[in-house]
């Protein structure tokens, strides 16, 4: 998989996509991450972006022309399977939302700017909005690499342990059972019997109750839906 990000801020993607499980996958050529300056792709001598609401009010709004100049750039070179514009009141992120977008070659994500995009960049040149919760962040920046890193992570090959995405807490609408490792007892905190007995059909049937009882206690609406 391939994702284009295009952003004002492109410093603060340095470090998420040179760090664990986001490097390894670009190290074993699963996945490769292009950022992009907004800047770069305006027609103005000062490389602004941004202009003055029309009807008036504070804030500036990104400009409709350089992220057409930039997404059409990008489109000659690849076909993009979805490209995203980060938003708090855009459709909201999923594991399933997930699952499906991992299943694309390649995906632009458009972050998201404080006080907004002028809306024809939505109506016209994204063909997703994607919300990473009910809260408001200051630019889409860190919602966009939540978006690869969630995306990412579920492609073949990119984990060590090839089941263990599946098995992630909401891929089957269950959060996950808990997880114990050595010493099996410490300051008399034990380590349930069952997980030290070597039994691994009793282990797997105590591990979906203990996820049921879970997802009954911490996230009732799941086991709703
Ligand atoms: N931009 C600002 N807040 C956001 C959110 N909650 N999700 C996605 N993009 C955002």
């Amino acid at each position: 998989m391939h994702i284009d990000i295009i952003t004002l801020f492109p410093d603060m993607f340095a470090d998420i996509f040179s760090q664990s499980i986001l490097k390894r996958a670009q190290n074993k050529g699963l996945f490769s991450v292009e950022v992009h300056n907004l800047r770069d792709y305006s027609t103005n001598k000062n490389h602004n972006v941004d202009d003055y609401p029309y009807g008036g009010g504070a804030g500036m709004v990104i400009q409709v022309e350089p992220v057409d100049n930039c997404l059409t750039a990008l489109k000659a070179k690849r076909h993009y399977g979805e490209i995203i514009y980060t938003a708090p009141d855009g459709e909201r992120l999923s594991q399933s939302l997930c699952n499906e977008l991992a299943l694309n070659d390649n995906l632009c994500i458009l972050c998201g700017h404080y006080k907004g995009v002028d809306e024809r960049i939505r109506e016209h040149l994204i063909t997703r909005e994607i919300s990473i919760g009910d809260y408001v962040l200051s630019g889409g920046e860190l919602a966009a690499a939540v978006i690869a890193d969630s995306v990412v992570r579920l492609l073949p090959g990119v984990l060590n342990d090839e089941t263990s995405a599946l098995t992630d807490s909401f891929q089957q609408d269950l959060v996950s059972p808990p997880v114990y490792t050595r010493p099996a007892n410490y300051k008399g905190w034990q380590v349930p019997d069952i997980l030290l007995g070597g039994n691994d059909k009793l282990i797997d049937n105590w591990r979906f109750e203990q996820a049921v009882e879970r997802t009954r206690q911490r996230r009732p609406e799941l086991l709703e839906e």
